[in-house]
């Protein structure tokens, strides 16, 4: 939770404590420890805390002792005005609201938003079928971040050009539907102008048709906003092939991952055969290996590592090992580094 710049106000009181016994009195001390561990001024009284703002400049954790109404009670720091959003909070266990308000956060960062220039973004960029998509997809669960695959905004721009029976060479028709694509992520599901798409954007045949409109500058300068969005708190992981160098060339971890032609060839069949579908290893390879070619030497925003990210050639590791990485590099650069 990233708090804003002062605006005086009112401290709030919290309610009666003493009144309440036992179990409410070491509520209240536990709150008191972590709002003045989170930096702000705490005044106890015989049946009231007084909670003044945080003023201590600098990332704090807290904990929730497994209580709903602890975390909830800390997450008011989402709208405390303090320390410019330098003072981040990280409230530890937050699921413990599932007992009352399981989407309690996701509800908050509706209301509370931060300044995008404030929320941390991991970059994952690299070939296709590197593992790119499972990698971003694993560290922002491990994190409780937001996830970008634009790959899929480039598919469904594919899909929804097709379905206008478009020329994927038409530049300015598939621009236009790309600006109005009305693509919805819900519960793991994609959904495209009203219709669930969530297995035709992943067929093989709409990546290909995504490397021919994904060529195009007005189709990528159209989707552009559209990923900025996803720029919410607490953070965003954001895959893709220019994530690192066009659309968040300021994150402060961009990871550039690749494994050898090969390798990827292998596991995109193996992803096939579960799926009962045929393919054989040597057409898997010359297809993925002339998208690459076609995503590297476009004029614009071609794949390539951005100058400061870090390489992770997977080829050798595990998705445990390479998420493990990942997070061993973020440690340092993100703001709770103890
Ligand atoms: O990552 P994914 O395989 O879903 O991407 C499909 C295609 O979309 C890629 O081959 C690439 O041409 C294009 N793409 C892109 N820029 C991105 C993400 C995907 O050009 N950031």
């Amino acid at each position: 939770l990233v708090s804003r710049p002062a605006v005086a106000r009112p401290a709030p009181r919290l309610p009666a404590c003493a009144r309440r016994g036992v179990k409410e009195a070491a509520r209240c001390a536990a709150m008191s420890a972590e709002w003045r561990e989170g930096g702000a001024t705490v005044i106890e009284g015989a049946d009231f805390i007084e909670v003044g703002p945080r003023t201590r400049g600098r990332p704090a954790v807290s904990h929730t002792y497994d209580d709903h109404r602890m975390a909830m009670c800390l997450s008011l720091a989402a709208f405390n005005p303090v320390a410019g959003g330098h003072a981040p909070l990280r409230i530890l266990d937050p699921r413990c609201v599932a007992k009352t308000f399981p989407d309690y956060f996701e509800a908050l960062f509706r209301v509370a938003t931060a300044a995008p220039a404030d929320v941390p973004v991991i970059t994952i960029d690299g070939p296709t079928a590197s593992g790119k998509g499972t990698l971003a997809a694993a560290v922002a669960a491990a994190l409780g971040w937001q996830l970008l695959d634009s790959g899929a905004l480039y598919r469904a721009t594919g899909l929804a050009a097709q379905w206008d029976g478009l020329s994927p060479d038409d530049e300015a028709a598939v621009a236009q539907r790309a600006a109005r694509l009305d693509l919805r992520f819900e519960g793991g599901r994609s959904w495209l102008r009203g219709h669930d798409v969530t297995e035709d954007l992943r067929l093989e045949s709409t990546g290909l048709l995504a490397s021919r409109v994904s060529a195009h500058p007005a189709v990528r300068s159209a989707l552009h906003g559209l990923q900025l969005a996803f720029r919410r708190a607490p953070g965003l992981v954001a895959d893709g092939r220019d994530m690192g160098t066009v659309v968040f060339p300021g994150a402060p971890l961009k990871v550039f991952l690749t494994a050898s032609p090969a390798e990827r060839a292998e596991r995109r069949h193996k992803q096939l055969i579960s799926k009962g579908i045929s393919a054989s290893i040597a057409d898997l390879r010359a297809d993925l290996e002339a998208r690459d070619e076609r995503d590297r030497s476009r004029s614009v925003a071609p794949l390539k590592p951005a100058e400061d990210a870090l390489l992770l050639d997977n080829s050798q590791l595990g998705i445990d090992e390479s998420v493990q990485q990942a997070l061993a590099w973020w440690q340092p650069r993100g703001p709770f580094r103890g």
